[in-house]
């Protein structure tokens, strides 16, 4: 290579390397992904921004759902200096939004085509004030049954697919001495099991009465207190160190033929696959009893702060466009256990829990599609947590009865708001 040819080389790499520089800058994202399957899944996302010259700067809060990690968030916004990005979700935006403090995404969505690319129920649930104020990651489906069919087989039990078959299989598989349901004693993990036992004891038209209209005559029906009494038999079929176990423990005990069934959102999933254990064979993904045809969803989101940092902002924006581009959408969804929340992202390539879960969203034009209360999608945090503290008192206070827990319920809903 001729002298002037390697200065001209030399002085092109130099051009290069400092427009990289120029570009890149530092997302310091706050979530909750930590479990096995989780934390993969977001190292797809990490991987592609620093393959785009920015610095990802992690600031992971344990806990399953992630009610420590808002707690953390509350400290650090109102001090302050927020992170550049939060995962956060569903009505939760809206009090995020009220403060002012969220990064306006309408002009991405614009130029992504949100509108069109996206489910009704997500662009709505994105939007504060009719602006864009959060991007979504993915949908995942919260009715699900976690099963280890090589302890049915044991056990002589056929999976079940109504609520009366699962009370039968629990009895069998805890006569011959299986722990039927892994379990948590957590505040949303107890108002899951909850949610889903109502789910399949009641109807779409009756959760969107109760829970999303909280129309009081059906907050204080029978049906709640029937369900209340199903939740307290559930118990009988747990073991004895329930207490504050994380979800992804009680997971393991499925993975690891410690217990036959667990009631969680498809983010369990991620787990098996973590663990390179095979649908069909290891685990089997059974819709929640007597809710086959429903959609209890989950969308996970993150929301932008406002930041001054003008490298700062263009990562952030880069992260909002990279969370939507339709590869990361399939390799994330696949490990994440979730659906694609683009519309125009076809699921052939998925398993079949991915597969029945985007044919029952759209089936019927979305007409039983429901916002699950228990992860924030249906009421506001307020009612959210009046949700949680009765339901978690009840499921360890054996003093109070179903009809008082009924009441109570209704009580604290109205109160919330
Ligand atoms: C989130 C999931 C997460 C799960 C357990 C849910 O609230 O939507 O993405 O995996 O919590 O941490």
């Amino acid at each position: 290579m001729k002298f002037k040819q390697r200065i001209y080389l030399f002085l092109s790499l130099l051009v290069w390397a400092y427009s990289q520089i120029l570009v890149a800058g530092e997302v310091e994202v706050l979530h909750w992904w930590t479990s096995g399957g989780e934390a993969r899944s977001l190292d797809v996302l990490k991987q592609k921004m620093v393959e785009q010259g920015h610095s990802w700067k992690d600031f992971a809060v344990v806990g399953g759902s992630g009610d420590k990690a808002m707690a953390v968030l509350k400290s650090r916004a109102l001090s302050g200096f927020p992170p550049t990005a939060t995962q956060i979700k569903g009505k939760h935006i809206q009090e995020w939004g009220k403060l002012g403090l969220l990064t306006n995404l309408d002009k991405i969505a614009a130029e992504q085509n949100w509108i069109e690319i996206l489910h009704d129920f997500v662009n709505d649930t994105m939007k504060y004030d009719g602006h864009y104020v959060a991007v979504p990651v993915n949908i995942h489906r919260a009715n699900w049954l976690w099963v280890n069919p090589e302890l049915f087989k044991q056990a002589g039990v056929s999976i079940p697919t109504t609520l009366k078959e699962f009370w039968l299989a629990a009895d069998k598989l805890k006569k011959v001495g299986i722990i039927p349901i892994a379990h948590g004693d957590q505040a949303w993990q107890n108002s899951t099991v909850f949610e889903m036992l109502l789910l399949g004891m009641t109807s779409v038209e009756f959760y969107k009465k109760a829970f999303v209209e909280l129309d009081k005559e059906s907050l204080s029906s029978e049906k709640i207190i029937d369900v209340f009494v199903a939740f307290r038999k559930l118990k009988n079929y747990m073991d004895e160190n329930i207490a504050d176990r994380d979800w992804n423990t009680a997971t393991s005990m499925v993975i690891n033929g410690k217990a036959a069934m667990q009631i969680m959102g498809d983010w369990a999933k991620g787990e098996f696959i973590a663990e390179e254990k095979q649908l069909g064979k290891d685990f089997l993904c059974i819709p929640m009893p007597s809710t086959s045809k429903t959609f209890s969803y989950v969308i996970d989101s993150f929301i932008m702060f406002e930041i001054s940092d003008t490298d700062n902002k263009k990562a952030q924006a880069s992260l909002v466009k990279n969370i939507l581009d339709k590869q990361f959408q399939k390799t994330f969804n696949m490990n994440k256990g979730s659906i694609p929340v683009r519309k125009d992202i076809d699921v052939d390539t998925f398993d079949l829990c991915a597969k029945a879960s985007r044919s029952t969203l759209v089936a019927d034009s979305y007409a039983n599609v429901l916002p699950s209360f228990s992860y924030g999608m249906a009421t506001s945090i307020y009612t959210q947590d009046a949700i949680f503290d009765i339901v978690t008192d009840f499921f360890r206070n054996e003093k109070i009865t179903p009809k008082q827990a009924a009441e109570k319920l209704t009580r604290a809903i109205e109160d919330s708001f």
